[in-house]
């Protein structure tokens, strides 16, 4: 599965759409607030530019892709203010795949500068905002283009669901393995096969899942995360700051509960509906989730071989699955019981590859199956994920 092509989160404003149901990641943006505005101010006490280049990664639709943007122009506004000078030119790109609902963002854009030129000043001939479809697992940007790039919940998507073994990738894990001790390249890779005929009944990383099955997924995420890095390092100017929250764990342990258990819960969802066989059991075999959790030896690790950032802080914080009850006063979905407002934003974020993959027809009923699950499982546990945050520091060249 090339996520490329299949990967985009529930367009439009429905009732199943990313923008009414993105409630959790427009919390974790919040959060991380501190650590945008640390890096922002580190970046405006070494130059002042006077046209400043800044990149959303991931960005998405709903009220999430601007908010962001806002809370940037807010931080940089503020500053400009108390140093008593003009805010610089705002050059703002919001990528995503080309799959995403860029219509609605460049619909809400007349608001969003009404809003900033009312409140700041700030308007059409100070700000440009463009949208930049492609992978950012590439280049996107030009050279020396950018000074702060920011991505949230965005990064633990992998490019693909499977890793292959082509010849020049078996070479780069084999340098892997030795580095992350692993012995030997691991056989699902070896062999060609997927993960996934390794990985019986789940759909990502689990209690059952052979070793190497975990380290396919690791390594994929390596490889990934490196060509990130060595595209944004092409694209960011000297002391350029970059800002990364994502989806990730504490332990070094990658089948730990905090890092992988939404996803058992929505393979045994899928079971039962192979059990009533409305899917077949090789529909679920055959499907892993292009997703990783990474831990932060694995982020620290990438940066480092990489070589082109600085990491200037790393942290985690812990978010409620279903974002918290506080959040949701006012929104139509606090008459609704814990589970189902897990499943409506996991839904929001997989249905358009789980219908590709299951068929549109069992989407209703896999998700309220789910919401069950989720249900009796929160009833019992603490459900927290695990939000990794990274703030890195472009070094001279
Ligand atoms: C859960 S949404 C997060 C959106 C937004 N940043 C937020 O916090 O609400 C993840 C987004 O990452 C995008 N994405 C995943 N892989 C990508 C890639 N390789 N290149 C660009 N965008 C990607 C998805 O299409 C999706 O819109």
């Amino acid at each position: 599965m090339e996520v490329m092509k299949v990967l985009h989160m529930n367009k439009g404003d429905g009732e199943t759409s990313y923008a009414n149901n993105s409630a959790v990641q427009g919390k974790i943006i919040t959060t991380a607030k501190p650590v945008i505005e640390e890096a922002i101010l580190g970046i405006l006490c070494e130059t002042f530019p006077e046209s400043i280049g800044i990149a959303d990664l991931g960005c998405s639709s709903g009220p999430n892709s601007l908010l962001v943007i806002s809370e940037i122009i807010d931080i940089i506004h503020a500053k400009c203010r108390n140093l008593g000078r003009p805010s610089p030119e705002f050059r703002v790109s919001l990528n995503d795949l080309p799959g995403n609902d860029f219509n609605s963002i460049f619909e809400s854009l007349p608001a969003f500068f009404k809003k900033q030129k009312q409140e700041k000043g700030i308007g059409f001939g100070r700000c440009y905002i463009s949208g930049v479809a492609g992978s950012f697992y590439d280049r996107l940007f030009p050279d020396k283009s950018l000074h702060f790039v920011h991505s949230s919940s965005s990064l633990h998507w992998l490019s693909q669901a499977k890793t292959v073994a082509t010849k020049k990738l078996k070479e780069k894990l084999v340098r892997f393995c030795g580095e992350i001790k692993i012995r030997k390249v691991p056989p699902a890779l070896e062999t060609n096969a997927t993960p996934a005929a390794l990985n019986k009944g789940k759909i990502y990383i689990s209690k059952s899942s052979p070793q190497c099955v975990l380290d396919a997924y690791s390594l994929q995420f390596q490889n990934n995360f490196l060509i990130f890095l060595k595209s944004r390092a092409a694209e960011m100017v000297a002391g350029g700051r970059m800002v990364l929250s994502l989806m990730g764990r504490r332990s070094i342990d990658p089948t730990t509960e905090e890092s992988c258990y939404q996803w058992e819960l929505l393979a045994q969802a899928l079971m039962s509906l192979v059990t009533e066989r409305l899917i077949e059991e090789e529909k679920l075999d055959s499907f892993n989730a292009p997703y990783y959790a990474p831990c932060p030896e694995e982020l620290k690790m990438a940066i480092q071989k990489e070589g082109s950032f600085i990491i200037d802080r790393l942290g985690h914080f812990e978010i409620d699955w279903d974002g918290g009850v506080e959040e949701l006063t006012n929104t139509t979905l606090l008459p609704l019981s814990r589970g189902q407002r897990v499943a409506k934003t996991v839904r929001a974020v997989v249905e358009s590859m789980f219908e590709l993959h299951f068929g549109k027809a069992m989407m209703d009923l896999l998700f309220a199956r789910y919401a069950e699950m989720v249900d009796d499982y929160l009833s019992k546990n603490r459900a927290k994920y695990i939000n990794l945050v990274i703030s890195i520091i472009k070094k001279d060249n």
